[in-house]
């Protein structure tokens, strides 16, 4: 069955709609809520399986819990991350090189020097949203001939009912939620071709179903990672406090035995550069 491609957004459209997603993130809230990212990040760290002698990026790094793991099984790992905050919370845990860079920057910058044997990426790349090509094109240009491309992001469907929830709530207090709406969540043949139109064999990709327990409720969830659909309402607490509400209940069914779940769609792929 073919999978529907979902279209990949202009840059104009979500630079006018503000969908940036710079030093909106809370290192706090995301070492409170959302400590399973990482942890669930052990499969796609297998997959990338670093070897002692290599140079390694991590696109998207966060709060460097993962690449804290990572520096111990390779010779150096550079972590990069839009977010200010992330990149200092990756710093203060002992991430011996993390920077502040945009992946839609990353084509253009000193680091894109082809000289790293693999670039890594764990639930990042779905937040590249103003131009994932380019950003695909940035990662190529980081690599050495034959280096690979290793990383895990939101698949198509991932979050779904939450995601629905948010765009209804937003939708009924008269607000458009598609340029709030900070998601690219490709199908894996979408991915596949988009990779291979820029310079890599796709050694492996495919669309992984995941039940997730969160350390939080749906409320946390979306106050953690939902932050972007609440900029129409910058400043007006009270009308974030019923959007949260709302989705909660909403999602009432999410909750089993006290744990709330969501069900997450990973991407998980492995791919070359060639040449
Ligand atoms: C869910 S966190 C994942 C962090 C980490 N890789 C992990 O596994 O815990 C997503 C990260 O992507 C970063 N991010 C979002 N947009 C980005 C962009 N355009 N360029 C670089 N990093 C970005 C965010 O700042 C955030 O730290």
């Amino acid at each position: 069955m073919t999978e529907p491609s979902p279209s990949v957004p202009s840059t104009s459209v979500a630079a006018a709609a503000g969908t940036e997603t710079k030093d909106s993130w809370s290192s706090q809230k995301y070492a409170k809520n959302a400590s399973f990212v990482p942890v669930l990040g052990a499969p796609v760290l297998k997959l990338l399986d670093p070897q002692p002698n290599e140079h390694i990026l991590d696109l998207g790094a966060g709060d460097g819990v993962l690449t804290i793991d990572l520096e111990k099984r390779c010779k150096s790992v550079v972590a990069i991350d839009s977010s200010a905050e992330m990149i200092a919370a990756a710093t203060k845990i002992g991430c011996k090189d993390a920077q502040v860079v945009d992946g839609h920057d990353l084509i253009e910058h000193p680091l894109a020097n082809g000289q790293f044997d693999a670039v890594f990426s764990n639930a990042a790349l779905h937040w590249m949203k103003k131009d994932p090509v380019r950003v695909i094109q940035g990662v190529n240009k980081c690599l050495k001939p034959q280096g690979r491309f290793v990383a895990e992001m939101g698949g198509h469907m991932n979050v779904a009912e939450v995601r629905s929830q948010l765009h209804a709530a937003l939708r009924k207090r008269g607000v458009d939620p598609e340029p709030y709406d900070p998601w690219f969540f490709p199908g894996a043949k979408t991915y596949a071709r988009m990779l291979e139109e820029n310079g890599f064999k796709v050694d492996s990709i495919e669309l992984i179903p995941r039940y997730t327990a969160l350390s939080t409720d749906v409320a946390g969830w979306c106050d953690t990672f939902g932050f972007m659909f609440f900029k129409p309402f910058e400043g007006d607490e009270k009308q974030r406090q019923e959007i949260l509400e709302e989705v909660q209940s909403n999602l009432r069914f999410s909750q089993d035995e006290g744990v709330w779940y969501i069900m997450y769609v990973r991407l998980r792929f492995k791919a070359t550069k060639i040449n």
